[in-house]
């Protein structure tokens, strides 16, 4: 039985004020029945995990580097997020792959590395929309699959979220038969090189919100989902997690 995971990407918003809605976000779900984790920018990541101390919440990071330490300006390695108190981290995101150039196999060092500092890897793949048109979604979604998972990933350590790139903060979503798709094609995918991968959590991501979380989370093979805009406030994230637990 995979446990459900309700992820929140805070992206790029969120300074000392934000931990406030945290807080408050932990008081509404003390005990709950699905995983919640929330990543934060890096400079809240420690006063994050020190205001969710006492609630069922994890913390995690939005990327890391793929060594440990060095001259890399601006970076921050996986060990470092860990040593921050963070369990995990987002990888692979599509702002990343798009802005900064980041292949799949950045994606899969990077993995690697966060793995085995012990923080449980959230990898994103997903196509562009000028791909989905031209009926590549699969081809893409088996290639980042198999060029960004590494071969270290267990259902522990590894999360799958799929995030069409024309999903993400545009207020369009996937049919459900397309979200079906796509999931049950990267079960049976990562079912051909893992042994548990039946008990990889797949997610979904892009423009999930409490509208339409119900639905989405009714659709095989989903287990959960990776917010971004819906994350921000408990006004938004808490019914999705309501959702989430009730999709069980
Ligand atoms: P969104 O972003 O929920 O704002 O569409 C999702 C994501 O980028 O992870």
């Amino acid at each position: 039985m995979r446990r459900k995971l309700a992820a929140g990407n805070w992206k790029m918003n969120g300074t000392r004020a934000a931990l406030g809605t945290l807080e408050a976000l932990s008081r509404a779900h003390t005990t709950p029945s699905v995983d919640i984790l929330i990543c934060p920018p890096a400079t809240l990541l420690a006063a994050a995990v020190e205001a969710v101390a006492a609630f069922p919440l994890a913390i995690g990071g939005q990327d890391c580097h793929a060594e440990t330490s060095g001259a890399h300006t601006g970076d921050i390695s996986a060990e470092m997020l860990h040593d921050a108190g963070a369990s995990a981290v987002i990888l692979g995101h599509s702002e990343r792959r798009e802005a900064y150039g980041e292949t799949s196999e950045t994606v899969r060092a990077k993995a690697k590395a966060a793995q085995a500092t012990g923080l449980m890897t959230l990898i994103c793949v997903g196509e562009s929309l000028a791909q989905r048109e031209a009926e590549n979604t699969l081809d893409i979604i088996g290639a980042q699959l198999a060029l960004s998972v590494p071969d270290t990933s267990t259902a522990q350590n590894c999360v799958i979220a799929y995030e069409p790139c024309w999903a993400i903060g545009t207020g369009l979503t996937p049919t459900p038969e397309q979200i079906a798709e796509v999931h049950g094609f990267m079960r049976t995918t990562l079912a051909a090189r893992f042994a548990d991968a039946d008990g990889m959590r797949l997610l979904y991501g892009g423009s999930v919100k409490p509208a339409n979380a119900a639905e989405i989370f009714g659709i095989g093979d989903v287990d959960g989902a990776l917010v971004g805009g819906g994350s921000l406030t408990p006004r938004d994230f808490s019914p999705i997690i309501n959702a989430l637990e009730s999709a069980l």
